[in-house]
């Protein structure tokens, strides 16, 4: 059991680090730190309308990074992308639960066959990267018992968390047939300036944001569900040890809160740190309720055990600092 120390994961002496779908949400933020730590980052994403990519989250970086325009689909551009890196975040994805159901191929061809795409071509060409893969928690579908573990069962259900899983399962033959440096996080959701707040494709909390600095109420469906939310620096944290961290290889881990709060809560919670806003109550949309989980909060011990990983960040901090990342930049992402 090793005890973090982020002092060993400081040294990036200009290492090659690929960061796809490093435009939008996670991927930017990933992006800033890895340069200021002295990586050098190149980016892959394909801006694709309506996903999270939004080149502003990429503001004052643009020169000490380099930005590749491609879709993960094409496995040309990959392979040529991917050759000389040492390690590869592999971030890019279709990431809205409903449009997964409305447009199953296309999360089919972006979530499984591109990835799936990406491990041929390193085992081909670059069989000792280090490949870090962002899973989700949606792969339990509806929890039995909270918080969930990695022991939960697993039942995906929505097509998005099906092929998350299958990427997953990839990932883990690769490591044990092939021997790739593979390392899987399940990320719960995660909160923090860059998020898309345009709509509620990414999280509802996105739009709650949208609502608060246009003035219009923020829509609480039932506001009983419980969820556990991260702060994207800490989820960055996270993703760097994966990179440098050989105890966190092949077996996926957790990410998750101490701090489950249900979605009322959560409402009047960012009304008293933004000062004013208001709560209009509505039932929960049938064509959501086929996919919702209910409750839901992450077990993350293991992975603290064995990387000494824990969120820096409480809940009332992140959205104070998200709250004021959007009041200044709300012209960037509405
Ligand atoms: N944000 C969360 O709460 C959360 C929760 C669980 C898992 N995840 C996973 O983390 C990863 C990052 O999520 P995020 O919140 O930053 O999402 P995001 O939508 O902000 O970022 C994904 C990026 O991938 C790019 N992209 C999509 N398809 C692409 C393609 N075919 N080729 C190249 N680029 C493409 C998009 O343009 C976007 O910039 C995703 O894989 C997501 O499934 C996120």
């Amino acid at each position: 059991m090793s005890k973090i120390n982020f002092s060993e994961f400081d040294k990036w002496n200009k290492e090659k680090v690929l960061i796809t779908g490093g435009a939008g949400f996670i991927g930017s933020n990933l992006a800033r730190r890895i340069v200021d730590l002295g990586g050098e980052v190149t980016i892959v994403d394909s801006l694709i309308p309506d996903y999270g990519g939004n080149l502003y989250n990429l503001d004052g970086y643009e020169s000490k990074l380099n930005i590749n325009f491609s879709d993960i689909r094409d496995k040309y551009s990959m392979e040529y992308l991917l050759k000389n890196k040492s390690i590869i975040f592999n971030l890019a994805g279709q990431t809205s639960h409903l449009d997964s159901m409305l447009n199953p191929h296309t999360d089919l061809e972006i979530n499984c066959i591109a990835q799936l795409s990406l491990l041929e071509s390193c085992r081909k060409l670059n069989p000792s990267a280090r490949i870090i893969f962002t899973s989700t928690r949606q792969i339990y579908g509806k929890p039995s018992y909270l918080p969930v573990n990695e022991n939960h069962k697993i039942n995906p259900v929505d097509i998005n968390g099906i092929h998350k899983l299958s990427t997953e399962l990839y990932l883990k033959l690769y490591n044990q047939i092939y021997g790739l440096n593979t390392s899987i996080l399940r990320l719960t959701n995660t909160i923090g300036p860059r998020m898309r707040i345009k709509d509620a494709r990414q999280t509802f909390l996105g739009i709650w944001i949208k609502n608060l600095i246009q003035g219009t109420p923020l829509e609480v469906w039932g506001g009983e569900q419980i969820r556990d939310f991260n702060d994207v620096d800490d989820v960055v944290d996270a993703l760097i040890i994966c990179a440098k961290n050989q105890n966190v290889l092949s077996t996926p881990y957790n990410l998750g809160s101490s701090e489950p709060i249900k979605l009322l809560d959560l409402a009047k919670k960012m009304i008293k740190i933004y000062g004013k806003g208001e709560i209009k109550y509505m039932e929960y949309p049938k064509v959501r309720k086929k996919i919702d989980i209910g409750d839901y909060y992450s077990c993350y011990k293991k992975f603290k055990n064995h990387s000494g990983w824990d969120p820096k960040n409480n809940l009332d901090n992140t959205l104070e600092k998200t709250l004021n990342y959007y009041s200044k930049n709300f012209k960037f992402y509405k």
